[in-house]
């Protein structure tokens, strides 16, 4: 298969993956208490509707993406938004900033990637979750045992998830979710990874 050309997806406006809000195993993260102060990033963040779920004034929030016209929709729908949130784009296996962080949320992320660059992933995510941080994994098409090899999005569970990420990350909780958008119900998984203290 080709591999998917994002920014033309984004251009021609050809993005079924947009569900037009953040999924509810998010807002349950929120209300849980589970996401900590600090600095926050979402990667392949789209149109950055959890950005705008995330912002709090504790939280420096960073999404990131391949797109500019994603970013420009991210502007459009969320003209109001802190200075604390910043869109940038960039390219996920490239960025390096200067500091690391303290919560990383990846939804619908990983299933998209290739699935030969799941090994540059975790490195990269090793490289910017902070020891002690947390990286939130919601799990989307769940499947298990797995049994469809196509994609985007690819078929993912926690222990495909988990052979990647255990070198450098703890596990931290797997649960299901309570709620999901409409047609990925049942197809959710939460999985959060603990950072490995040096
Ligand atoms: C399936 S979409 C999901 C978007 C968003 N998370 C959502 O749930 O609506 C995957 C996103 O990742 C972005 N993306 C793909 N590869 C990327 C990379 N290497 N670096 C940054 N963003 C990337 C794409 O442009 C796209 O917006």
């Amino acid at each position: 298969m080709a591999p998917v050309d994002w920014r033309e997806a984004w251009k021609t406006g050809v993005t079924p993956w947009d569900a037009g809000a953040s999924p509810p195993a998010l807002r349950s993260l929120l209300a849980r208490g589970v996401v900590p102060s600090g600095r926050v990033l979402v990667p392949g963040c789209g149109t950055g509707y959890d950005l705008a779920t995330l912002a709090h004034e504790d939280r420096e929030i960073v999404g990131i993406d391949l797109s500019e016209d994603a970013r420009a929709a991210f502007l459009t729908g969320h003209p109001d938004l802190p200075g604390s949130v910043i869109y940038e784009v960039t390219d996920f296996f490239s960025y390096a900033p200067a500091e690391g962080f303290d919560f990383v949320w990846d939804y619908t992320f990983f299933c998209a990637l290739d699935p030969n660059q799941r090994s540059s992933w975790a490195e990269t995510m090793t490289h910017l979750v902070k020891p002690g941080g947390v990286l939130a994994t919601l799990l989307f098409p769940f499947e298990d045992p797995i049994s469809g090899t196509a994609g985007p999005p690819w078929p993912i569970n926690t222990e495909l998830v988990r052979g990647h990420v255990q070198s450098a990350f703890l596990d931290l909780e797997v649960a299901e979710v309570e709620s999901s958008h409409s047609g990925r119900e049942g197809k959710e998984r939460l999985a959060l990874w603990r950072r490995r203290e040096p």
